[in-house]
């Protein structure tokens, strides 16, 4: 909705009148659990090339986990053993790293688990934290953005007794449907090179054309009845502001780490690179026929069309989960986070990411306040204004200060990525749970290559 040079993109989103030329929304699928005992999951995930017509008659070269571009969605149960045999089949190192996971650093997936073209990783680790929805992409040092852009992303989903017994839609597909959102640069033979110019240098890539899961202005089919979407931003640096058509008013039930306290009736839900919404929309006044269109903005992303009359009669809990606030009393230890700097000099605290530098000492279950700050502002002479998205690994962590103030209820859950616009402060809370070598970073992932990043050590 900022870039200029977005145009709309010819979907046929107001006149798909030929039926059998929809362009239906792609579902990833959920990846067999290997492991049929129960307590234990085991999933095999393929880092390949791909090729995919994203544009009709025109092959793209992609990446993807398992296929052609994206990935399936990884889905375990609270208190699960999980094994994942990672097989990197490129020519090319990459790492996979589980965004939001709470997992020891060696098995975060980080840029010191680098996977060797033609070798494999295997992590393993116990889910111990609420249900979610979680994502996995890769994290190879001053390389994430390429990989992730070329196609290399999928969810992962904790489910939990609460998540299972809550009243909300839980068919994946038909009415629990993953979004994943990301935005694309097609050149005129339908490739997507990521070469960067000057505005992605200082910005990060942004792309003219959004996609969802893999299809650009997909259209998605539901009955008249309450749907759960799980939307992920995962693009490399665009924000966007989703809203519906028709000013629709839409409940957020999870944010990055889990569901809120309570539902919050919202129009419009933003979210920076990496965070996550979980969203229901009551669709059970609509009458078959009726489409509603997802926005960035005014941007079409995608159309949603009521094709069934629904017998159930859903509705939208009010009451979701417990969430223990953290004390402020218990605050141990205080940390500053200066982000600053533009374009390839972007840096955190004054410094940019040096693999045999550990920045900060942390000790295991012991509250911290961070401090975040934005010091970017006005800087940019193209750009003016530059948002960092902060992203916090190993952990989830509780918003609790936006420039002196309350944050915003949506902002009260789980969260393990913050936008912090220029000029801003947000204070968090936080405790880590794992041992091991961590990253913060800006989750604008051309600012992270460029080394706007940092590592902790939690023992
Ligand atoms: Cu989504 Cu450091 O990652
Ligand atoms: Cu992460
Ligand atoms: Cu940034």
């Amino acid at each position: 909705m900022d870039n200029p040079n977005r145009q709309a993109v010819d979907s046929g989103i107001m006149n798909n009148t030929k039926d059998e030329k929809k362009n239906k929304l792609p579902i990833p699928p959920l990846l067999e659990d290997k492991n049929p005992e129960e307590g234990k999951a085991e999933f095999d995930l393929n880092v390949q090339y791909g090729k995919k017509e994203f544009i009709e008659g025109q092959e793209t070269e992609t990446l993807g986990y398992n296929g052609d571009y994206l990935g399936p969605i990884i889905r375990v149960d609270k208190g699960d053993d999980v094994k994942i045999n990672v097989a990197n089949t490129l020519d090319e190192p990459t790492t996979v790293h589980w965004h939001g996971l709470e997992v020891p650093g060696e098995m975060d997936g980080g840029p010191h688990q680098v996977v060797d073209p033609k070798s494999s990783w295997q992590p393993y680790f116990t889910i111990d934290q609420p249900a979610a929805t979680l994502w996995y992409h890769p994290h190879l040092l001053h390389k994430t953005g390429e990989q992730v852009y070329k196609g290399l992303a999928g969810l992962f989903y904790i489910e939990d007794e609460k998540s299972k017994e809550l009243n909300i839609p839980k068919e994946h597909g038909v009415n629990d449907i993953p979004l994943v959102v990301q935005d694309k640069r097609f050149t005129q033979d339908g490739q997507i090179p990521y070469e960067l110019g000057m505005r992605d240098v200082m910005d990060g890539f942004k792309g003219d054309t959004v996609l969802v899961n893999g299809a650009i202005a997909p259209e998605l089919d539901v009955k008249s009845e309450v749907v759960r979407l799980r939307l992920l931003n995962g693009s490399n640096a665009r924000a966007y502001d989703f809203n519906f058509s028709d000013n629709l008013a839409f409940y957020q039930i999870a944010s990055d780490g889990g569901f809120l306290e309570n539902s919050i009736e919202m129009h419009e839900v933003s979210l920076a690179p990496a965070e996550r919404a979980e969203i229901l929309v009551d669709f059970s006044d609509y009458n078959t026929g009726d489409k509603v269109v997802l926005r960035d903005g005014s941007y079409e992303v995608m159309t949603i069309t009521i094709t069934e009359e629904s017998d159930s009669s859903s509705s939208i809990p009010e009451e979701l989960v417990d969430i223990v606030q953290y004390d402020r009393d218990d605050v141990v230890t205080t940390r500053d986070f200066v982000m600053s700097g533009m374009g390839p000099m972007v840096d955190i605290n004054g410094k940019q990411m040096d693999m045999d530098r550990i920045d900060e000492y942390l000790n295991l279950n012991e509250l911290e306040e961070w401090v975040v700050t934005n010091e970017s502002a006005g800087m940019g002479m193209m750009s003016g204004e530059t948002p960092h998205p902060l992203h916090v690994h190993g952990v989830q962590f509780q918003v609790i200060e936006r420039n002196g103030g309350e944050p915003p209820l949506n902002e009260q859950g789980w969260k393990d990525t913050v936008m912090v616009e220029s000029g801003e402060e947000v204070r968090l809370l936080v405790k880590f749970k794992q041992k091991g070598l961590f990253m913060y970073h800006c989750h604008i992932l051309e600012h992270e290559d460029a080394g706007m990043m940092g590592q902790f050590l939690v023992e």
